[in-house]
């Protein structure tokens, strides 16, 4: 899969459901590389969303990567539901996981790319030992259930931390980073050493819409 150095992953939490198709379809044109899906069960976070038939009519509206973001109880029960639904990165939450490894060892057999996030309360060490197991590594910057929350700055120093920890293993996953991202703190973060990007709010409540949601945050991760 050839992808950009810096991935723009439009989270559809924001979207217009009643119109998810088109929105996905102007996410892709205007440049999106990812589509970043927000599970949510009611338990491990208090708000509730979407389950595999929406990652599966996701999967029929575009060819993109599907972003898929667990912040469910139990995840292993779900993982291969939402693999057959079409989810491309599969990422479960740290602090949902007793064996981790088993998880993340799961997702890549089920053909997905493993992700690990954790809270904004979870030490960064939580999730060392399975660094070397996953292709992709979550920092929320928000506290998980709901879009159109302030970026948390202490999420900087914790991306700069985990980027350390990457690097010192030279592992190539990715470091995304999710919750309050606009063009004021993706520069930062980006500086901190992210390099995919999830934004609701920013793309689609953006006064001139998705396109230039999107163009906007393209600008900034692409200016020196
Ligand atoms: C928060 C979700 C985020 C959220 C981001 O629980 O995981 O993906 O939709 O929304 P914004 O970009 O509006 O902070
Ligand atoms: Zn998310």
């Amino acid at each position: 899969m050839l992808e950009n150095t810096f991935v723009i992953a439009p989270s559809i939490l924001a979207a217009d459901l009643l119109h998810l198709g088109e929105a996905i379809a102007s996410c892709e044109a205007a440049g999106a590389d990812w589509i970043h899906v927000d599970v949510m069960d009611g338990h491990f976070v208090s708000n509730l969303t979407f389950g595999p038939v929406i990652v599966e009519a996701c999967r029929r509206a575009t060819n993109l990567p599907l972003d898929v973001h667990l912040m469910i109880d139990d995840p292993q029960r779900y993982m291969e539901a939402f693999a057959r639904a079409g989810a491309t990165n599969l990422t479960v939450h740290i602090e949902t996981c007793p064996h981790p490894h088993i998880a993340l060892r799961q997702i890549k057999s089920l053909g997905c790319r493993a992700g690990i996030t954790l809270n904004p309360g979870t030490p960064a060490a939580a999730i060392q030992p399975v660094l070397p197991l996953v292709d992709l590594v979550l920092v929320m910057s928000v506290h998980p259930g709901f879009a159109e929350q302030k970026y948390l700055p202490q999420a900087t120093s914790r991306v700069a931390e985990i980027r350390g920890m990457l690097d010192g293993i030279t592992s190539s996953a990715w470091l995304e980073v999710d919750g309050g991202i606009s063009v004021e703190t993706l520069p930062e973060v980006r500086e901190a050493g992210a390099n995919a990007f999830v934004a609701a709010k920013a793309i689609f409540r953006h006064p001139g819409g998705i396109t230039a949601g999107i163009q906007a945050l393209r600008d900034v991760v692409a200016s020196p």
